[in-house]
């Protein structure tokens, strides 16, 4: 029941892609590098840093090439960006990524919706990235809508394997369960990540959940009850696809480590400094964010008791 305790979490940092590209305001290049240069020293195993999709879909993160080729690598950090096709692999390649994150969705309308493609032509798309990538880069895999789509509601359990099938046939080894709009819950995390694992043993899988309906916490510890070890999360919770209508922000890294830490599974990250970090979101975003324990302190902050009850008299 308790055999995750003591288990080595990785933690995925994904608020400079999956946060940035739902943010209506610009965040300047500067401050976008300085902040994966911060983020890179505190124990994050990765960061997904920009994406390489058309700026015209994307404009938040127009400047992939100059953040990508500006940022500092630190030691033992993985740093991704995501690729939604064959020109966006060429631009990756250009900056020399570490990994790249191929995105495609488990339901047909919102890979239409997002990519303008078909599932089939996304993993067409997805094979020729192999190929042109011939081994010289890492490539994860990013299912959207695994759990539910917005458009066509439920994603069968058998859809999702099938999908991750063919995604292992291609020779990506390497596979990202999103629930874009939260629409998961804890019982369909635990089956379908039980059956992923029993499925592709050597597969390494990766849980991505957003807030949106407050499960995502509960997702994530169903997740690792069913064996799952890697985490993406984004600071201060921001994050949503914004060709998913209804979308929200992902599971918060900080509220997430937290959890993880409390419960007795080390993850590497030295949480004070990412809160640290996560309090200067909101004047880089423009607005509150909705992580938790920027705002409450962890659990073991303590208040002193009130002066007054020096005063009573208990009889
Ligand atoms: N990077 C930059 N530009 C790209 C590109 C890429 N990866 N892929 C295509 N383009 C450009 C083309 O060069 C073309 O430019 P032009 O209008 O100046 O000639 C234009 O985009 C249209 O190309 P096309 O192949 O017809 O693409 P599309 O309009 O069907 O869009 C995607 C397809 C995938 C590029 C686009 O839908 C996209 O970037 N989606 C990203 C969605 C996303 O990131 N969602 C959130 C994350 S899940
Ligand atoms: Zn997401």
């Amino acid at each position: 029941m308790t055999d995750y305790i003591g288990r080595q979490l990785y933690i995925q940092e994904v608020s400079l892609r999956d946060g940035f590209q739902m943010e209506p305001t610009f965040v300047p290049t500067e401050q976008k590098v300085a902040l994966i240069n911060r983020l890179g020293r505190t124990g994050l195993a990765k960061i997904e840093v920009t994406s390489f999709t058309s700026p015209k879909a994307i404009p938040a993160l127009a400047d992939a090439e100059t953040v990508m080729r500006q940022i500092d690598r630190g030691a033992g950090v993985q740093y991704s960006a995501l690729v939604p096709n064959v020109r966006g692999c060429e631009r990756a390649l250009s900056c020399n990524v570490d990994e790249m994150n191929l995105v495609m969705s488990a339901s047909r309308t919102h890979n239409l919706a997002n990519l303008r493609m078909t599932p089939e032509q996304s993993i067409a798309q997805f094979t020729e990235v192999v190929r042109a990538v011939d081994g010289t880069v890492s490539i994860n895999a990013s299912l959207s809508t695994a759990f539910g789509c917005p458009f066509d509601g439920d994603v069968s359990l058998q859809h999702v394997l099938s999908l991750i099938g063919r995604i292992i046939d291609i020779g990506i080894r390497s596979i990202t369960l999103c629930d874009t709009t939260g629409m998961a819950n804890p019982t369909q995390v635990q089956v379908l990540c039980a059956a992923a694992k029993a499925s592709w043993p050597n597969a390494i899988f990766t849980a991505h959940f957003h807030n949106t309906r407050s499960m995502g916490l509960a997702n994530a510890m169903a997740a690792l009850m069913a064996g799952i070890d890697r985490f993406d999360a984004s600071l201060g919770g921001l994050g949503g696809c914004p060709f998913a209508p209804g979308a929200s922000g992902n599971v918060c890294t900080e509220d997430m480590v937290h959890m993880f830490h409390a419960m007795g599974c080390p993850t590497g990250i030295d949480l004070g400094a990412l809160v640290e970090i996560a309090r200067g979101l909101p004047r880089m975003v423009g607005h509150d964010v909705p992580g938790q324990i920027m705002k409450a302190g962890p659990f073991n902050r303590r208040y002193p008791p009130p002066e007054w009850l020096n005063e009573l008299d208990l009889g």
